[in-house]
């Protein structure tokens, strides 16, 4: 039996602001389950790549640079190689960058290990775009959260602004729509709900509609008890 059958995993896709990021570590929280973001192994192998002026379409340089990281998290903070970069990924251009890194076949192939790995006890909710298609495509249960283009750049906005980094709505949505029309159109991996995602479109919702819609579907799954 493959840990796949044993320990659940709870998948959340979906185009980037649509609220994933904040109901995936929400929902591990409250059900006290490990959690992975995925879109933040592309950040890191980008932001490096970026560091290292290495061409961000060398496929086998930077396949080997994401091989050669040594990557931890620690409650919310990102380590890569002992040195803190969990706001250096957070920058828009490393967020293009991803994107670009991310639609390299070898780069995806480097850290699909790594990724498979953090399916432990008790359970994983997984973040991403490709968790329900292609990482744990046996999930008991996947979510693909969509939300408008320009709810999804008011939102990055206010999460950049947070953090004390720069940001413009209008570049905003303009990355948005670009970083968008990259993940979807490309061959490896495209970003696209699986064919058994639970759809929920969070544009006009909380965060809390989401989580409870998210929570009560596992429920429903029998992954977790009720309240
Ligand atoms: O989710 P986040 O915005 O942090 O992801 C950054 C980029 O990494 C995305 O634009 C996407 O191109 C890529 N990504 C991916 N597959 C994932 C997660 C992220 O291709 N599972």
């Amino acid at each position: 039996m493959t840990a796949e059958n044993v320990v659940p995993v709870i998948t959340i896709d979906g185009p980037g602001g649509s609220g994933k990021g904040t109901i995936t570590a929400l929902l591990a929280a409250e059900l006290n389950w490990h959690l992975l973001d995925s879109g933040a192994l592309y950040r890191i192998v980008a932001a490096q790549a970026l560091a290292r002026d290495l061409a961000l379409d060398d496929g086998p340089a930077l396949a080997a640079l994401a091989k050669s990281l040594d990557i931890a998290f620690n409650a919310d903070r990102v380590t890569v190689d002992g040195e803190d970069l969990t706001l250096t990924i957070r920058a828009e251009p490393v967020s293009v960058a991803a994107s670009n890194v991310a639609a390299i076949p070898a780069v995806r192939a480097a850290i699909l290990d790594l990724q498979r790995a953090m399916q432990k006890t008790p359970g994983l909710v997984a973040d991403g775009r490709d968790m329900g298609t292609v990482v744990f495509p046996g999930a008991p249960l996947k979510i693909y959260l969509d939300a408008s283009a320009e709810v999804r750049a008011e939102r990055r906005y206010i999460q950049l602004k947070n953090k004390g980094l720069s940001a413009n709505v209008r570049a905003l949505l303009a990355s948005i729509q670009e970083r968008d029309e990259r993940d979807k159109r490309r061959a490896v991996s495209p970003l696209k709900p699986a064919v058994d995602a639970v759809l929920i479109d969070s544009t006009e919702l909380s965060i809390i509609e989401v989580l409870d819609a998210v929570h009560s579907e596992a429920i429903r799954r029998q992954l977790v008890g009720g309240a």
